[in-house]
């Protein structure tokens, strides 16, 4: 038995939900080019859940029952009013969706149907977590969720307090689209590894956002703009950037486990980048990421990743740099779900062998008898 480090290249399941082939990113069959450019979040969800994009009625019936289902049980509030000040915004996220499954209580209930409506009921839930997360921390009051709005509207809503401009809308819903799946990834896997044990969906999506947290993964959106942020001038990135890559260390951002020619959803991002820049009236972002991208790939070959211009797109929208993740947990509670259900309806404990490299023929030494 010889061991895969990282498992590369190891097909561990089979999924109709998203496809990764010769760098063509496609949900359910469907081109994500096409998606970002023409689909909602919400008939995105639609499609990752149900295998079909929802007729207008059934569309108005998602956006109904997430409407229903987005306000948080006032204990799960009361919880996050007593998180430490200065807590890490995924362990709050990661602390609080594990909550959410005790005031459910249909949390262990394992049909279909049970599992999609919690399915859905964690796609509303989440957006309202994290607006009212980040207002509690900020010593705000949370905004009660909006009926009849996208996620996206309600979400920019219940953060600011505020009726977010069209234009917001329409960039978080994209960003939404774009996040929302993505094959075996890191955090995918590690849902369906806990559900594959037949735990509940509520610990498969809590092990997923563990997994998201980490800078190799989600985590690297935030990072992108702490690096932003050190770098602080356009005329400062390259030494910057000559500086980590002359060191061997990594770039957020850039990189892929699968794509080695370009992440396909980075293309929007970018373009979203420089519509926010313009309309902004200020392109210092966006111009100092297109400057990173220039040497990195330059010198490395390296692309960006979905984590490299969505830094710059959510701040550009105003949004605090520690809430990045979080938001990409928000879209990615669609794909999570979704492979959550379709782990169930074909269930084998995933349980994997692992190639032993330490000693041999070692014996037990009475403590007494230890140096
Ligand atoms: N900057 C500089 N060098 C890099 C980068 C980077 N971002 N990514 C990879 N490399 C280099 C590595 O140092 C390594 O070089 P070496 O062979 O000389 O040692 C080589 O490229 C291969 O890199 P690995 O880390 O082995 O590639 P792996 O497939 O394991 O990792 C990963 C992929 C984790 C995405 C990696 O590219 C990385 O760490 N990127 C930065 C973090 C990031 O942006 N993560 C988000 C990914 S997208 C997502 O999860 C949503």
């Amino acid at each position: 038995m010889t061991a895969t480090k990282g498992l590369e290249g190891i097909v561990a399941a089979a999924s109709s939900i998203s496809s990764i082939i010769d760098g063509v990113l496609t949900y359910r069959g469907i081109n994500i080019d096409e998606l970002a450019e023409q689909a909602s979040f919400e008939e995105v969800a639609y499609l990752l859940w149900y295998g079909q994009l929802p007729t207008k009625q059934q569309l108005d019936g998602l956006i109904s029952q997430l409407g229903e289902y987005a306000a948080l049980p006032a204990e799960v509030i009361a919880g996050l009013r007593l998180y430490p000040k200065g807590s890490n915004s995924m362990a709050a996220l990661r602390t609080a969706v594990s909550s959410l499954a005790l005031y459910d209580g249909a949390a262990n209930e394992m049909s279909r149907e049970a599992n999609l409506t919690k399915a859905i009921k964690l796609q509303a839930q989440l957006p309202t977590l994290v607006a009212a997360y980040a207002r509690i921390r900020d010593g705000k009051e949370p905004v009660a969720p909006k009926k009849g709005v996208g996620i996206a509207h309600n979400f920019l809503y219940m953060l600011t307090g505020e009726e977010p401009a069209a234009v917001a809308i329409e960039a978080m819903d994209k960003a939404l689209v774009l996040h929302a799946d993505h094959e075996l990834n890191a955090s995918t896997f590690a849902a369906r590894v806990t559900v594959a044990t037949l735990s509940d969906i509520y610990s498969g999506v809590t092990s997923a956002i563990g997994a998201l947290k980490g800078p190799l993964h989600g985590g690297a959106n935030e990072a992108v703009m702490v690096m932003l942020d050190d770098i602080g001038s356009l005329a400062n990135v390259e030494p910057y950037i000559q500086n980590k890559l002359n060191n061997k260390e990594k770039v957020m951002g850039f990189g892929h486990r699968v794509y080695k020619n370009g992440d396909p959803r980075a293309k929007h991002l970018m373009q979203m980048s420089r519509q926010l820049g313009e309309l902004n009236g200020d392109m210092t972002l966006y111009e100092m990421s297109i400057k990173i991208e220039e040497l990195v790939t330059g010198q490395k070959g390296l692309k960006p990743n979905v984590d490299f211009y969505s830094a710059s797109c959510y701040t550009m929208l105003g949004i605090p740099r520690d809430l990045f993740t979080p938001i990409f947990a928000i879209s990615r509670v669609s794909g999570w779900t979704a492979h959550i259900l379709e782990q169930y309806e074909d269930n084998r404990l995933i349980r994997p062998r692992a190639e032993y490299v330490g000693p041999v023929g070692q014996h037990y030494v009475p403590l007494s008898n230890r140096g």
